[in-house]
């Protein structure tokens, strides 16, 4: 197993002590300091820093929002409060196959809450959650553009459309591999 790195910085040493108990890989670490390097180290920047550490990770948890709060200089609370109020940046880690269901206003009004709802108990998992064995992932998201479609699941990059939730179980079940 790797070992787990702390951070220095001979400029923040509050800051260092704050960081000790973060476990975090050194690898992990190197690859956060490199991206937020490569934005200049600038707090205006940490959208897209957070952005790029998403694309490398899958996930934000808060380990990793310390570290960013830390290599852009900024407060963790900052940081914490943008992975939040966008619903682009997660803090939970996405299955090896994420579920996505519409909850946009055609699919509504045709039945997403009841599919959505087959799903999590089909799974036994709550939105925005991951099942225990990491297979699947269930969240929700706004009008994926297949309106004509509704109501409408994803499943990674494929689109199931005119869901009932007798569907669900039937879907779940291609996924057994
Ligand atoms: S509202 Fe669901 S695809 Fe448009």
């Amino acid at each position: 197993m790797r070992e787990t790195g702390t951070l220095s910085s001979p400029s923040a040493d509050q800051t260092k002590n704050k960081m000790a108990n973060i476990k975090l890989s050194e690898e992990k670490i190197n690859v956060i300091k490199d991206i937020a390097k490569s934005f200049g180290n600038k707090p205006g920047e940490v959208i897209n820093v957070l952005h790029q550490v998403q694309g490398k990770f899958g996930y934000l948890p808060a380990e990793v929002q310390e570290v960013v709060a830390h290599e852009l200089n900024i407060p963790v609370s900052r940081v914490y409060g943008i992975v939040s109020f966008y619903s682009f940046f997660t803090m939970e880690p996405k299955g090896k196959h994420p579920i996505d269901i519409c909850l946009g206003t055609a699919c509504y009004v045709r039945g997403a809450e009841k599919v959505l709802d087959a799903f999590r108990r089909a799974l036994n998992v709550e939105v925005g959650k991951c099942t225990a064995d990491g297979k699947f992932s269930l969240n929700t998201l706004r009008c994926v553009g297949a309106c004509g479609l509704a109501p409408v699941a994803m499943i990674g990059d494929k689109v199931y459309g005119r869901l009932t939730p007798d569907k669900v179980p039937g879907i779940i079940a291609e996924y057994n591999d």
